[in-house]
């Protein structure tokens, strides 16, 4: 295993921020990965996992190691849907695969960019569907006992875009592979508004309709990061009182409101809230809001970290005068 020396990292996440790590290192088994953290504790740097880097907005240089997991395996484990699938698989390919394979569930998680050891982590979601209702369990490397520890699904304490995975007392933990339980027999699922007014028009729906329409319509109004620089949503849909819903709801009518389990909170959108703020298609710089979705931060023209870092604290700051919404950053922050 090779480990590089100044590294330029806008390959390596889809912001295309330019900034320089000291160490980088790809690791592709379990003994690479232990190598690798190795060699950071013995120069007492600090490490951070990548994967896809779809995620992840880099404000600076970064003096330790970037550690790229390039796990690859799809092991099925039986003929009914059970599957392991290590870290460093692409999603997106990985989604595609299971369709071809007649295992169901994921066909509305089509086209999220990353990793599959990503998923877990801020349990990626879309379309009526987070990827935590098909997780059995995640294997993890536990750096501080280095041993190997398989969290279930409960362990992992799964939420909307949250898990274990963020809270500061789980950085110690690297996941190697996650294995899923798909269905032949799921439902095709299209009840999310867009999506069943993309497939309206049709008969019989099926898997691949669902897939099909789904990368339709992230490819209509998400930018493709290989053209555009963007990490997708950059802020979580905000968690709101009802009480600060329904003061909201008698001035903006239109103020969109999702039911969630918890008790007496409703979702609403930060997408909604940024676009009345006027932020579509605002520039900073290099760095702005895409022009076809409010939440959407975009590298337009060679925008530093630093300067992305600034927009979003300016679009959150603005949403907080003009609502008292507190925005939260979906996107990890290195
Ligand atoms: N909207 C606006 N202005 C905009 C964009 C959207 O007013 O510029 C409104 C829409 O009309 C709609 C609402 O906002 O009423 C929600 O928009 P959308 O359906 O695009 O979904 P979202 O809540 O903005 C979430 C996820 C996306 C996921 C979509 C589809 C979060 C933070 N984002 O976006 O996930 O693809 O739903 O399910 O939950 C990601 O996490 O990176 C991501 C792209």
């Amino acid at each position: 295993m090779e480990i590089s020396t100044e590294v330029d990292l806008a390959p390596y996440n889809t912001l295309g921020v330019n900034a320089v790590a000291s160490y980088f290192c790809k690791v592709a088994n379990l003994s690479e990965l232990r190598q690798a953290l190795d060699f950071a504790s013995e120069r007492n740097l600090p490490t951070k996992i990548i994967g896809g880097g779809s995620n992840i907005l880099i404000t600076g240089d970064f003096p330790g190691v970037i550690i790229q997991l390039a796990l690859m395996n799809i092991e099925w484990m039986n003929d009914e849907g059970l599957v392991r699938v290590g870290a460093g698989e692409n999603w997106h390919a990985f989604v595609e695969h299971c369709l071809g394979k007649g295992a169901h569930g994921l066909e509305n998680l089509a086209l999220i960019p990353g990793t599959v050891g990503a998923a877990p982590i801020q349990n990626i979601g879309a379309y009526g569907v987070e990827c935590e209702q098909f997780i059995v369990s995640v294997q993890v490397y536990d750096q501080q006992q280095r041993s190997i520890v398989e969290f279930s699904h409960e362990m992992c304490e799964f939420s909307y875009r949250d898990s274990i995975f963020k809270y500061e007392g789980s950085k110690h933990f690297v996941v190697l592979a996650v294995t899923f339980q798909l269905y032949p027999d799921w439902p095709a699922n299209f009840s999310y508004g867009a999506l069943a007014n993309e497939l309206k028009d049709k008969d019989t729906i099926g898997h691949r309709d669902v897939f099909d329409a789904v990368c339709k319509i992230r490819r209509s109004k998400l930018p493709d990061p290989a053209v555009i620089g963007n990490a997708g949503s950059f802020f979580k849909n905000p968690l709101i009182s009802l009480d600060k819903y329904k003061a909201l709801k008698a001035e903006y009518s239109d103020i969109p409101g999702y039911e969630v389990t918890e008790p007496g909170l409703i979702k609403t959108s930060a997408a909604w809230l940024l676009d009345q703020a006027g932020w579509k298609g605002k520039r900073r710089g290099g760095a702005g809001v895409h022009t076809e979705h409010a939440l959407v931060i975009v590298n337009a023209d060679n925008a530093s970290g630093d300067e992305i870092l600034l927009l979003a604290q300016e679009m959150a700051s603005s949403i907080l005068s003009k609502f008292g919404i507190a925005l939260e950053t979906e996107v990890q922050i290195v």
